[in-house]
């Protein structure tokens, strides 16, 4: 058994309604019970407008819940935006920033992440940064290249308590296509990652749990889990079935 505690996040990305949501809340509660979080922690991510729905259904069966993003700025004249502080205020344990969605079809710049992940933590919000190669640049041999300029950027984040950063690895070209990295492929950047995080001044990368997203369904959740720096997953698709994402929980 590993000594960083698994953690499975679903992000629900644009999606659900008022009805469908309930109705998955309610089934997570029956999949996913308290002896499987005594082993397991387990956060949703809906849509900013669902996290009070989330709050409420969620609130008192030990699942946590998060936001897809939040502004680089405080609260103020940003019509549009969320803050950190609002997602806080409705009980968010997570913020996912970076993900490659944000970055590539909003813009979202390296410097832009580390702002949002930094806005998030002064408001008591854990972050989950996600990082991640397009399919031409690793098939340009620029995988790693890309990684260690996105984790290094991280560098001002390196003195926060390991308990509220998590850093999850999704190659872009296995994000909604069916197409998963192998758990070698994926172990091998897991410890690339770990390793470029004591380089950007993280003492306590061994000890950061680092998630795996793209294309996980419960088929082959436990053998990517499995490798030794994995510790979870970040799941788009499959998480927005409640059968499924219980059993990737449990595979976890
Ligand atoms: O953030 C999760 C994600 O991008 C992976 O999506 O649908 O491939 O599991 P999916």
């Amino acid at each position: 058994m590993k000594a960083r505690k698994p953690l499975v996040v679903g992000n629900w990305k644009m999606n659900g309604d008022l009805i469908a949501n309930e109705r998955l809340f309610t089934a997570l509660r029956s999949f996913i019970d308290r002896e499987l979080l005594a082993r397991v922690d387990v956060a949703v991510c809906p849509p900013f407008p669902y996290l009070g729905q989330a709050a409420a259904w969620m609130g008192d069966a030990g699942i946590a819940w998060g936001a897809q993003d939040v502004a680089a700025h405080e609260n103020g004249a940003f019509t549009g935006e969320v803050s950190a502080a609002m997602v806080s205020d409705l009980g968010c344990r997570w913020a996912i920033v970076g993900h490659s969605e944000r970055r590539t079809l909003f813009g979202e710049a390296d410097e832009t992440v580390v702002v949002k992940a930094q806005r998030a933590l002064e408001h008591d919000v854990g972050v989950i940064v996600c990082v991640g190669e397009t399919l031409e640049e690793r098939e340009q041999d620029r995988a790693e290249e890309v990684l260690a300029r996105q984790v290094g950027a991280l560098a001002s984040l390196a003195g926060v308590a390991v308990e509220r950063f998590v850093l999850a690895y999704e190659p872009v070209w296995a994000i909604g296509t069916g197409r998963t990295a192998t758990p070698e492929q994926a172990q091998s950047m897991h410890e690339f990652i770990r390793g470029r995080l004591a380089a950007a001044g993280f003492a306590d990368s061994a000890r950061v749990r680092l998630l795996y997203g793209g294309s996980v369904k419960p088929a082959n959740a436990a053998s990517l889990f499995g490798m030794a720096d994995i510790d979870g997953g970040l799941i788009g698709g499959a998480a927005l079935v409640a059968d499924e994402f219980g059993a990737i929980c449990r595979s976890a």
